[in-house]
């Protein structure tokens, strides 16, 4: 079989090395880098760390507004999918990347395949929102990582095609862990902490935070509660800086109190970094699963989360942006670390089911 994958922002990357490597057993993929990402730090870093393969073309679309991201990779994504003729179009999660891939597919009748179906944050001002809810209705196949995933397709009347295949960024962490730390402990990792406004050293705790999505990001006043609530934190915050963020923070007046500010790291120093967070706080959605699968607890700084499941037994807790509920998220008592997680990422083979789903037509 010969498929197109398209990817194009940083956890797309993470996404695609299980499941590259398991389909290139046996068939062609042809990979496509939109350019959405392109910084070395989002996106070479993880091609070189994860042995991804090489992308096949690069749209280098780059930075814009979201229509004219979109548009432009409408259009380059369009061209490939003409002269390749392939059998099929693979697209993970919910950025512009996707729907671009998903809708040149689409009108071109060639099947489309997405990896991360189903997931709703009933949030329609996300872009991820849009992303996702337009993609899942124009999808073939919808490979699903959960089972409230499939049933909030089902809500929606999409039954045929859907497969719970388990979460494939569980896969990506039990492929990577043990080489994450072999890579960084014994203290090797504390040399990559060192920001213009601190360092830490072996023996030190640390809160781990990532801030990048538009609905914190775009608005400056929430950046500085969120800066507000770290600097009054009983450790030191971590916090590898995306560059969303980075020009955001250029612009206003925020302080950095508590917060050791460093580049985005690679995906092995992230999962070192995550497993050994006394707490993990973020708006990223891969990265509150990280959390879990690693029992770290996690406080997520969104209104809602797709990821519904990783709020049983608070492993995550929902923080909207206020300097005391973010407070007294973080001030919670750990019981979560007394109980078992039940399975409902799957068993880590999310990318065998995926390439079974895909080679056997659902
Ligand atoms: C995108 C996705 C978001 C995902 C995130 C993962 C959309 C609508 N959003 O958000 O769902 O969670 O990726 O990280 O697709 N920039 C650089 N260098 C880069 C990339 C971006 O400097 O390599 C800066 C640019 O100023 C750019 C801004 O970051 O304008 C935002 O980048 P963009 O790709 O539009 O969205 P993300 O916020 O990264
Ligand atoms: N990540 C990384 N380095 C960083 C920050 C995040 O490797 O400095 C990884 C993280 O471990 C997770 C993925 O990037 O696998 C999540 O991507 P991001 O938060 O950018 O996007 P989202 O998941 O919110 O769409």
């Amino acid at each position: 079989m010969k498929l197109v994958t398209i990817v194009g922002a940083r956890p797309q990357f993470i996404k695609a090395s299980p499941f590259s490597a398991e389909f290139r057993k046996h068939n062609q993929e042809i990979l496509v880098h939109t350019g959405q990402h392109y910084d070395e730090n989002m996106s070479e870093v993880f091609f070189d760390e994860l042995s991804i393969p090489r992308p096949d073309y690069n749209l280098g679309v780059g930075s814009g507004s979201h229509g004219q991201q979109t548009a432009k990779m409408l259009e380059g994504i369009e061209n490939i999918l003409l002269d390749e003729k392939p059998d099929g179009l693979l697209a993970y999660g919910d950025t512009n990347s996707t729907l671009a891939g998903a809708l040149a597919a689409s009108k071109l009748h060639i099947p489309v395949y997405h990896v991360e179906a189903g997931l709703r944050s009933y949030n329609k001002i996300m872009p991820e929102e849009q992303n996702r809810v337009l993609t899942d209705h124009i999808s073939d196949l919808l490979l699903c990582p959960t089972e409230t995933a499939v049933s909030n397709l089902r809500k929606e009347g999409v039954i045929d095609g859907v497969v719970n295949t388990g979460d494939i960024m569980y896969d990506a962490v039990l492929n990577n862990i043990s080489i994450s730390e072999h890579k960084y402990s014994g203290g090797k990792w504390v040399d990559e902490i060192r920001g213009d406004n601190g360092s830490i050293s072996e023996t030190d705790k640390y809160y781990l935070a990532t801030i990048h999505r538009a609905e914190n990001t775009d608005d400056p006043s929430k950046l500085s509660i969120i800066f507000e609530a770290f600097a009054s934190f009983d450790k030191p915050v971590i916090l590898p800086l995306h560059p969303r963020t980075k020009k955001l923070i250029k612009s206003i007046e925020i302080n950095t109190k508590n917060v050791i500010i460093i580049e985005p790291v690679g995906y092995l120093l992230m999962l070192y970094l995550t497993s050994n967070a006394y707490m993990v706080i973020t708006d990223s959605g891969g990265l509150q699963k990280e959390a879990y699968f690693l029992k770290t607890p996690c406080t997520t700084l969104r209104d809602q989360t797709e990821w519904v499941e990783t709020l049983g037994n608070e492993w995550n807790v929902l923080s909207r942006i206020n300097a005391n509920e973010i407070r007294s998220a973080i001030r919670r008592e750990l019981t979560c670390l007394s109980y078992p997680q039940p399975k409902t990422f799957g068993d880590g083979n999310a990318s065998i089911k995926i390439c079974n789903a895909i080679l056997n037509g659902g």
